[in-house]
């Protein structure tokens, strides 16, 4: 593989089904009683360099490092000053002396990018504008844990084709399960993520994509019902906009009722609670997004495994 994991498309699919087996390894407590309990961070430290507040991808990370016997420094955007202390480039060349892994979230995918041409070490995505491969990681594994397979799982995504979406339809396309999109006109993916979905998705058991505008269309039947907010981070001036454009794409009670009567309704979070999902959505009985924020961990641990640890 190569060395850093900015998207999707950095792991082949054997490596992204091996990421998986050990999250859930991870997840299921199997790794504790066997060889693989030994601290394949020992010794060893990551930086995570973050331009954006963050919940889970902060402590996930952070804990998950702890739990495999490293150490995390946390530097906030104010810290390091990104391009306006130092070049992207510097920053990187230094934590490369230093460090075993550099994670970031970053407002522009082009300073990943530009991080991971000047480090020496495994470079991660924390969350771009463009991707969120960290978050698919674990939604993968959630609709694993609660459907027993990824292959043939009809995943239908209601809302903006933001960084969330392109990473979990890439993953999905990997994985056999197919993807269904409802966007409002303007909101879908563009031709060139269009392409690269299909591209991914064309080996022999890849997941096919399905773009729509009509939420109902792209629920029914579904296995997976999957939301994300109407504005990310980075977009609050498009707000009033972006309320009016997603008009009639809520996921409620009444929408998931479309879905198949073992569908889980998904959410990264954090939820705008009013918009994208009423009040109380994610305690719904057939939501599975708390169990999706626990795999935050049990997934990065398996990627840090990987990138990091030698296995
Ligand atoms: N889902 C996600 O990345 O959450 P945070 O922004 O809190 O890290």
């Amino acid at each position: 593989m190569t060395s850093h994991f900015l998207s999707m498309n950095d792991l082949s699919d054997a490596e992204l089904r091996g990421v998986l087996d050990a999250a859930d390894a991870f997840r299921t407590g199997a790794f504790r009683a066997g060889a693989d309990s030994a601290k394949p961070l020992a010794g060893k430290t990551v930086a995570m360099l973050f331009e954006k507040p963050s919940l889970r991808t902060k402590v996930s990370f952070d804990v998950a490092v702890y739990e495999l016997g490293g150490h995390a420094v946390f530097l906030s955007r104010e810290e390091v000053g990104l391009d306006s202390r130092e070049p992207a480039e510097d920053v990187a060349r230094v934590l490369s002396r230093w460090v075993a892994v550099i994670v970031a979230r970053v407002f522009d995918h082009r300073t990943l990018e530009r991080l991971a041409a000047a480090s020496s070490v495994p470079v991660v995505n924390g969350l771009s504008d463009v991707e969120h491969p960290a978050q698919a990681l674990a939604d993968l594994l959630t609709v694993r844990q609660h459907h027993g397979r990824l292959d043939g799982v009809r995943v239908a995504y209601v809302g903006d084709a933001n960084n969330c979406a392109l990473s979990l339809a890439l993953g999905c396309a990997a994985t056999g399960a197919s993807f269904a999109i409802a966007s409002p006109e303007g909101y879908g993916f563009d031709p060139e993520r269009v392409k690269a979905i299909q591209e991914r998705g064309a080996g022999a058991r890849g997941g096919t994509l399905r773009t729509t505008a009509e939420p109902r269309d792209a629920v029914e039947g579904a296995d997976v019902v999957y939301t994300d907010v109407w504005t990310s981070m980075g977009q609050e001036d498009e707000t009033k906009a972006r309320r009016e454009a997603f008009d009639g794409f809520v996921v409620d009670e009444a929408l998931l009722a479309h879905a198949n009567p073992g569908a889980i309704l998904m959410h990264p979070m954090p939820a705008h609670y009013g918009d994208e999902v009423p009040a109380g959505m994610l305690e719904h009985p057939q939501s599975a997004a708390f169990d999706q924020a626990e795999n935050r961990l049990h997934a990065q641990k398996a990627l840090l495994r990987l990138l990091a640890g030698g296995a």
